[in-house]
């Protein structure tokens, strides 16, 4: 048996191709066009996995797909392949577009196809007799960004929250998210898709909010904050969200949308000053000074939604899933997790390696 996953370079990808091998004797055909965000060295210890087998190369990219459905016939295909950084979205929405939009429309396609074991318009064609038709399923991941943000007094999305994305890459996540929902309803493709709260953990590109912090307050560089930092997220760690992926996969109804989220409602500022004095305690500055000190208000960025908080009672009812960490654990887990592997760190934020835009909104 086999799963195609989209994406499996990236922060979550990797982790959920790691855990699946883990945990099950199926092989991993893994898709992935190594952006800036996707890394190899995830991945370092699959080098001798025979499961294992990477491909370079986009979703969007019908004859690669269809060879790749052609020859491995997935039973069921993750796509985790995405544009995921709001900041980058605000600073040249194109690639969100690309990837995050017609990306998933041509792999919806290829998709289609393989189905349907009909030709596609598209340059490669999925027809070939391998399809399970009982069994297969499309996963697509995606975001609780897409409902929009909330005010303090709002009750948390539920999965029939309207869509109401306020950046271009929520936007774009909507509306794959839409793409999904319509082939499942005109081309009865047995689509799941599951939209998820905040996640951090192991392999999280610094560039978003927990993996800047750390590495920046390691390096003795600002932390630096957004606006007043009483922005609200709802965290979850990465470990947890593959879990509650693998769930749906095994038992989601299909055409069916289910939310994922820890409950873990947080302040940005107290996610700061979390991590803060977990480095405090272990990694103290040899100068005595507490590493919040390294705390900077800059300007505030455009479009910021305030608040997001996911209830996840459908997930954890229908199909029995619970996160396993609490915030306390998890962000333990994870600052210990950056402090162990100072090489990956090293790698990611060498200019050669990765570029990192620098801040819009730093004044
Ligand atoms: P990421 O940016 O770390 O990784 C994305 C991966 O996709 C990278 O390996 C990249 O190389 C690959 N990729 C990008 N464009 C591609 C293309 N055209 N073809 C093939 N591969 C391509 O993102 P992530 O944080 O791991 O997020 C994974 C998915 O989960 C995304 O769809 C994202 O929207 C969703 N999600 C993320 C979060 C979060 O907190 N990070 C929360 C909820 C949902
Ligand atoms: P981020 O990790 O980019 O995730 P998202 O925007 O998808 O929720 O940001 C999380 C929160 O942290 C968000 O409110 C923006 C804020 N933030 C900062 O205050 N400073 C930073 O340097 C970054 C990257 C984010």
């Amino acid at each position: 048996m086999t799963l195609l996953v989209t994406g499996g370079a990236g922060f979550i990808g990797s982790n959920f191709v790691l855990d699946w091998l883990n945990e099950s004797d199926e092989q991993v055909i893994n898709l992935d066009k190594l952006t800036y965000a996707g890394n190899l060295e995830n991945l370092t210890s699959l080098r001798h996995n025979p499961r294992h087998i990477f491909r370079h190369g986009d979703i969007k990219d019908a004859i690669l797909v269809c060879g790749l459905i052609k020859e491995y016939k997935p039973r069921a295909i993750i796509n985790f392949a995405a544009e995921s950084h709001v900041d980058r979205s605000i600073h040249d929405p194109e690639d969100f577009i690309q990837t995050n939009i017609v990306g998933t429309f041509q792999l919806l396609e290829s998709v289609r196809s393989y189905w349907e074991n009909l030709p596609s318009k598209a340059n490669g064609e999925c027809k070939t007799k391998g399809v399970n038709k009982t069994s297969f399923r499309f996963l697509h991941v995606s975001t609780d960004e897409v409902y929009g943000s909330l005010t303090k007094d709002d009750s948390a999305f539920t999965e029939s929250n309207r869509y109401k994305p306020n950046s271009p890459y929520s936007a774009s996540k909507a509306a794959s998210d839409h793409l999904v929902r319509s082939y499942h309803h005109t081309y009865g493709l047995p689509v799941l898709t599951t939209n998820c709260s905040n996640n951090y953990g192991p392999y999280h590109f610094p560039e978003k909010l927990i993996p800047l912090m750390i590495v920046n307050a390691l390096a003795g560089k600002p932390l630096p904050v957004y606006g007043d930092g009483q922005q609200i997220r709802d965290w979850l760690y990465v470990k947890d969200h593959c879990s509650a992926i693998r769930r749906v996969l095994e038992a989601g109804d299909v055409g069916e949308v289910y939310n994922i989220g820890g409950c873990n409602e947080k302040p940005n500022l107290e996610v700061i000053y979390a991590i803060c004095g977990l480095l405090d305690e272990l990694a103290a500055r040899t100068d005595g000074i507490n590493y919040h000190e390294q705390i900077t208000y800059i300007a505030d960025r455009p479009g910021h939604d305030r608040r997001y908080a996911i209830d996840a009672s459908k997930i954890e009812q229908k199909l029995g899933w619970k996160p396993a960490e609490t915030f306390e654990s998890g962000i333990r887990k994870t600052v210990l997790w950056y402090l162990t592997n100072p090489e990956w760190v090293a790698h990611v934020q060498s200019g050669t390696y990765r570029e990192r835009i620098q801040s819009p909104y730093i004044t």
